[in-house]
């Protein structure tokens, strides 16, 4: 019997010895992040834990857990290969705790830079999403941890987060929300997904046949369960509880299997009504209960503990993880005659300060679910101390000193009713991330912004590192500095990292997943309030499918940094591109270019190569360009190598709302190659046949 026809009968087996009201318990958690036992056929509890950058504290019984680096920094890396490795080594971890499920990885999409989780998320870019989050998936159910991509959908905000309605047409919806979780559950089959708090055009995801049953189950073939986010029947726990009103025969003709963490649309005596009143069957009840004994079966409830994956924790290995994370996401942003790679041998003295120096990340709910604590955290200045350990004296004296280094950027707090007033307004003005806010302005607090400005007139050679996780902008000072470091929400090996790319031991490869505007009102969900944060509970994305570098392009406004841009301390020459074959006949085959490419600079280090592309001729409006393929490769000074790189014809695809399907045309498509979402070096056509 193959492993599959063994769960199968074991689901068979379980269901027809649970009696009504045990099915009924099944649906609804027990505990925080936990659901209840039926100890008689062996069931024990299922527990989960948040989340996308590690095990958090919080969902651990308060233990301390490998920290990785922020959502947007694995995604800033590019690098498929880490993603599995990050979702590997967190499923390990997952593991060693006796959890069973990782609520993550978060797929929403980076609709605006003011959504407070931005950081916890991957990209404005749908392909680039899923291309980090399938092998990121892949990497936790490896261990035999379910996943849980989240937020199932629409969700790209915090403000009025339980009650606000995306307003957003259909293309819109499956295009570039949608997108991400279609194409993980067709190619990672996560065994969970968790819906939303927010409406989609009015109607609660966890209540919608539309975007459930029909959509994630019957299209797309999703086999795992569907839980709801934490207390979203309950809008956050509030009095009101609208969202509780929906009968629980509409969420389980829908397909929402478990309600967490407390029981409100599947309260047991509701459920009983409802059931004697014939309003749903035992076989429609079945269908959701089932899907929960399958995933019990395939994370090894069942099955003797040794026979799992052994788990392992705060290993050397993960902690090395985060740090390689950490160095391959950090994006260098501008680097004027190559003041950057430090020097220790030339160099004898920094002056470091900034409010990030010291600052630790990896506190209790710091930011909220996402928030891991780690056994220990290197700070920026740990980190510089380690490396100049007795070569170059680190002083706070800014106008003797070699060069000055800033370490500005966001904040991660989140505001808690016991913060007084005046610290959460000081927490607003530094520019605060974390869920249940979202951010007020796109600059850097104003204290900050004078810090900048009157360091590098008493010391030019100021290099500022950014600490944060989304989009800032910097207008006001960044003609007056001349380097930049993104180092996002770095995790617990992060000054160490940054130190290495401070001094040239790495060679910073990252690409930013985000475009960064000049201003705010360049960004195409922020055209009024009802586009963001919205008006009545109801905001709408009237920009439709040009978000991120799409509107830029479209609108030809110029970004302050471009979606894919990040520079490097060699230089890289994109040669030529090489087919044999430029035809494409349907969606699901594929075709392979090469690309030739050089280190043509004196140090080794990374590139990634991009691959957009142009339909020439559509029956809809399209992006000029849209990213449909990418890869990472690593060259030695002076080497060449020949990339073979994939393009798919569904990823030339657009959504078609007549036919409500996925649409690849005839016709020639341009491929532009390079290395930015602007900069390209090579060119190539081809041809869709179908
Ligand atoms: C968040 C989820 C998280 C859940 C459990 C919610 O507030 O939105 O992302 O997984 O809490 O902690």
């Amino acid at each position: 019997m193959s492993s599959k026809e063994i769960e199968e009968k074991k689901v068979e087996f379980l269901l027809n010895k649970l009696t009504l009201s045990e099915k009924f318990k099944l649906l609804t958690g027990y505990f925080f992040f936990q659901t209840h036992r039926i100890l008689r056929l062996g069931i024990r509890t299922f527990k989960v834990t948040d989340g996308p950058l590690g095990i958090s504290q919080h969902s651990s019984f308060l233990r301390k857990n490998t920290y990785f680096p922020a959502g947007i920094n694995l995604a800033a890396t590019w690098n498929k290969n880490l993603a599995f490795e990050c979702g590997k080594a967190i499923g390990k971890e997952a593991r060693a705790i006796g959890r069973s499920c990782v609520l993550g990885p978060g797929l929403n999409i980076g609709r605006t830079p003011f959504n407070g989780r931005t950081f916890e998320y991957y990209s404005e870019d749908p392909h680039l999403t899923k291309e980090i989050a399938i092998p990121f998936v892949k990497g936790v159910q490896s261990q035999k941890i379910a996943a849980c991509p989240k937020h199932y959908v629409a969700n790209n905000q915090e403000t009025n987060r339980y009650l606000v309605s995306t307003e957003i047409d259909e293309r819109t919806l499956h295009e570039v929300y949608l997108r991400a979780f279609k194409e993980t559950v067709e190619e990672a089959d996560p065994w969970t997904i968790m819906t939303s708090y927010n409406l989609v055009n009015s109607e609660y995801v966890h209540e919608s046949k539309k975007l459930l049953k029909d959509t994630l189950i019957d299209k797309w073939g999703f086999s795992g369960f569907v839980m709801t986010d934490w207390w979203s029947t309950s809008e956050g726990g509030s009095k009101k509880k609208e969202s509780s009103n929906t009968p629980p025969e509409k969420a389980i003709k829908s397909g929402l299997s478990l309600e967490m963490p407390k029981p409100y649309i599947y309260e047991r005596s509701r459920l009983k009504t409802a059931y004697r009143q014939g309003k749903f069957t035992e076989k429609e009840l079945d269908e959701i209960v089932k899907r929960i004994l399958l995933v019990y079966t395939k994370v090894g409830m069942f099955e003797k503990r040794k026979n799992l994956p052994k788990g392992e924790r705060n290993t050397k290995k993960h902690q090395n993880l985060a740090r390689r994370m950490s160095e391959e996401g950090i994006v260098l942003l501008k680097n004027s005659n190559n003041i950057l790679p430090l020097s220790l041998e030339n160099t004898k003295s920094i002056a470091v300060l900034g409010p990030n120096l010291r600052r630790k990340f990896g506190k209790l709910l710091n930011g909220g679910a996402a928030a891991v604590t780690p056994p220990y955290e290197i700070t920026p200045l740990k980190g510089l101390e380690e490396k100049c350990n007795g070569k170059v004296k680190i002083t706070k004296d800014i106008s003797k000193a070699d060069y000055v280094l800033l370490f500005m950027g966001l904040n991660h707090d989140s505001p808690t009713k016991f913060m007084s007033e005046k610290i959460i307004e000081e927490e607003i003005e530094f520019g605060n991330e974390s869920e249940k806010a979202d951010r007020n302005k796109l600059g850097l607090s104003e204290s900050q912004i004078v810090q900048i400005n009157e360091t590098v007139k008493i010391n030019p050679k100021t290099i500022v590192v950014l600490i944060n996780g989304s989009p800032v902008s910097m207008e006001d000072w960044l003609e007056n500095v001349p380097a930049v470091l993104e180092a996002w929400y770095p995790g617990m090996e992060g000054g160490r990292a940054i130190a290495n790319v401070l001094f040239g031991d790495v060679n910073p490869s990252g690409k930013l997943p985000m475009t960064f505007p000049k201003k705010i009102e360049d960004c195409p969900s922020h055209k009024s309030e009802s586009t963001f944060p919205g008006v009545d509970h109801k905001v709408y994305y009237e920009e439709g499918i040009y978000v991120g570098y799409k509107h830029y392009e479209k609108e030809n406004i110029e970004p302050l940094f471009p979606f894919g841009f990040g520079l490097s301390y060699t230089d890289f020459k994109f040669e030529e591109v090489q087919t044999t074959k430029n035809k494409l006949n349907a969606m699901y085959e594929i075709l392979e270019i090469k690309v030739k490419i050089t280190n043509v600079g004196n140090k080794a280090g990374s590139e990634v190569i991009q691959v957009y592309s142009e339909d020439v001729k559509s029956s809809v409006d399209r992006p000029k360009r849209e990213l449909i393929s990418f890869k990472k490769v690593f060259l030695e000074p002076n080497e060449t190598k020949t990339i073979p790189i994939e393009i798919k014809g569904k990823d030339l695809a657009f959504y078609d709302v007549s036919s409500k399907d996925w649409k690849l045309e005839k016709g020639d498509f341009i491929l532009h190659i390079g290395n930015s979402s602007i900069d390209f070096h090579l060119e190539e056509k081809i041809t869709v046949t179908n």
